[in-house]
């Protein structure tokens, strides 16, 4: 046991089965460079065929980046107990299947349980769902997460901060969601509005 202010600040992060695995990877190689906060990683059996196919990575790559890694089926690990103290969690990717489980608080496994964890404690919890085009149960699924006070961030890329790779792209994105928990200084600069030729 732990007491509340002795605790470490804690992320999860959770790749699920959605394209667009680097999110979840970006996340974890950003969080290790900034510093100062304990990442405990998940990833689903198909977050893990996505890895494998968009990034070439193995488990020997990815573990090392987070500093506590879960099984998906251990449902009696750590972050399973709102005892636990975080500062909420992130999902990204986040599938389809997943978001239904939380948005109907199935906790069928250790990534829906630590969600449903997470809004039950009121943390912040911030899910990078990814399909296309949505059909009326996905968008349902959003509002009910939305509901209960989750936040729904669609990887969606920005243009006008004119990058000029995917690599920008991913970046930018993962700036935004680290902002939304205000884990140190802004990552993702402030917009300041237009400046040139307007009619
Ligand atoms: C290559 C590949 C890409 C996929 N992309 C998506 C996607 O973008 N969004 C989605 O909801 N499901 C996608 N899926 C399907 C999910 O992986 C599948 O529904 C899976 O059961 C999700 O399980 P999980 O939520 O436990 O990771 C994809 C599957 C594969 C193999």
């Amino acid at each position: 046991m732990e007491t509340r202010a002795a605790a470490p600040r804690r992320l999860i992060v959770a790749i699920t089965g959605a394209t667009g695995a680097i999110y979840g990877v970006r996340i974890l190689e950003t969080l290790r460079r900034l510093g100062g906060v304990e990442s405990h990683l998940l990833i689903s059996s198909a977050g893990w065929l996505n890895i494998q196919h968009e990034l070439q990575l193995s488990k020997e790559d990815v573990h090392p980046l987070a500093d506590v890694v879960h099984s998906v089926r251990d449902v009696g690990a750590s972050i399973a107990s709102g005892s636990f103290a975080t500062e909420g969690m992130i999902v990204a990717p986040c599938s389809m299947r997943t978001l239904a489980s939380v948005a109907h608080g199935l906790s069928d496994n250790l990534i829906t349980r630590a969600a449903d964890v997470t809004l039950k404690e009121r943390r912040r919890l911030v899910l990078l769902v990814r399909e296309t085009p949505f059909n009326l149960a996905h968008l349902r699924n959003m509002t009910a997460v939305t509901e209960m006070g989750g936040v729904i961030f669609p990887p969606v890329p920005a243009f006008y901060n004119q990058p000029s790779s995917i690599d920008e792209m991913v970046d930018h994105t993962v700036a935004r969601v680290l902002d939304l928990f205000a884990l140190g200084p802004a990552l993702s600069p402030a917009w300041t509005g237009l400046r040139g030729t307007q009619d």
